[in-house]
């Protein structure tokens, strides 16, 4: 199953694991792309794809795909945790509701659905979750963005539940991207145009960096030496240094310090 499946990493994701012989169940709220998606892959590779048309910032859009990963005749042994947003509104402007509504989708969405994967997945004594947060939960590297915030969260939680779950043969991955070409910053808003070519992923070399790194059995995966660097700097360098390499980003996120 792979959350937020029409665009970006997620139709990556789709894609590669369609190729690789898999049956999938396929989240997002377009149902139109879905259906172009499931029958572009079908007819690619065969098999069986399956979509839910949701919203999973909504109690019923979660409640529908924890019913179907709790479902014992259809097992799902891979979630991918992938659906996600960024708000392009400094937190003194912003509003509840958005940041509301951010936070249901990229955590609480997260908290549900892993939860109803993971007790089918040790009972089975197999299975994974991928949970796709970013290089940017690793410090407040967005100033007046909550974005950075709630992948901390996934980050962690991640990492506290694949600990948990190891013993049963279970795999819970933090998946951490830096900037990923993908529809995110458009819908978001966030205007990329000055950020260099070189810090670029491309969404295929993600996922397979990131099924690679699940192979390994890898708690945390950063694909690309670049990323592997920042985030390295993130972890063991003093606050002060990469707060004033994140004042570069402040322009783009928005103007209330300014
Ligand atoms: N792109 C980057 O630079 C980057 C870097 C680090 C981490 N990430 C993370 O990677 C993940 C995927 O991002 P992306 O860049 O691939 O984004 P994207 O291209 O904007 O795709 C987002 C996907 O999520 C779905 N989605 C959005 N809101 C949803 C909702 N409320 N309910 C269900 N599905 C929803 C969208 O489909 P519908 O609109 O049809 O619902 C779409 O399939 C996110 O968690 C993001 O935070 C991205």
């Amino acid at each position: 199953m792979v959350t937020g499946a029409t665009a970006g990493i997620g139709a990556a994701f789709a894609r590669r694991l369609a190729a690789d012989g898999h049956d999938l169940v396929l989240v997002a709220r377009d149902g139109q792309r879905l259906a172009d998606l499931a029958a572009e892959l079908t007819g690619r590779h065969g098999g069986t794809v399956r979509v839910l048309a949701v919203d999973l910032s909504t109690d019923e859009g979660c409640g529908a795909v924890e019913d179907r990963l709790r479902d014992p005749a259809e097992p799902v042994d891979l979630l991918v945790n992938n659906a996600g947003i960024s708000l392009n509104r400094p937190f003194l402007h912003s509003t509840a509701a958005e940041e509301v509504r951010l936070l249901r989708l990229n955590v609480h969405a997260v908290l549900r659905l892993t939860l109803a994967a993971l007790p089918g997945m040790t009972e089975r004594g197999h299975g994974a979750v991928i949970n796709v947060s970013s290089v940017a939960g690793f410090g407040p590297v967005m100033p007046g963005s909550t974005y950075s915030a709630s992948k901390a969260w996934v980050t962690n939680f991640s990492e506290s539940i694949a600990q948990s779950v190891r013993r049963y043969g279970v795999r819970v991955m933090v998946l951490c991207p830096g900037y990923t070409r993908t529809e995110f910053h458009d819908r978001a808003g966030i205007d990329m145009s000055k950020t260099p070519e070189w810090m670029w992923l491309r969404a295929d070399d993600v996922v397979r960096d990131a099924l690679r790194d699940l192979r390994r059995n890898r708690m945390v995966s950063v694909p690309d030496w670049r990323y592997k660097a920042v985030v390295f700097g993130l972890r063991h360098a003093p606050g002060r240094l990469w707060r004033a390499v994140a004042r570069d980003t402040r322009g783009r996120i928005g103007r209330e310090e300014s």
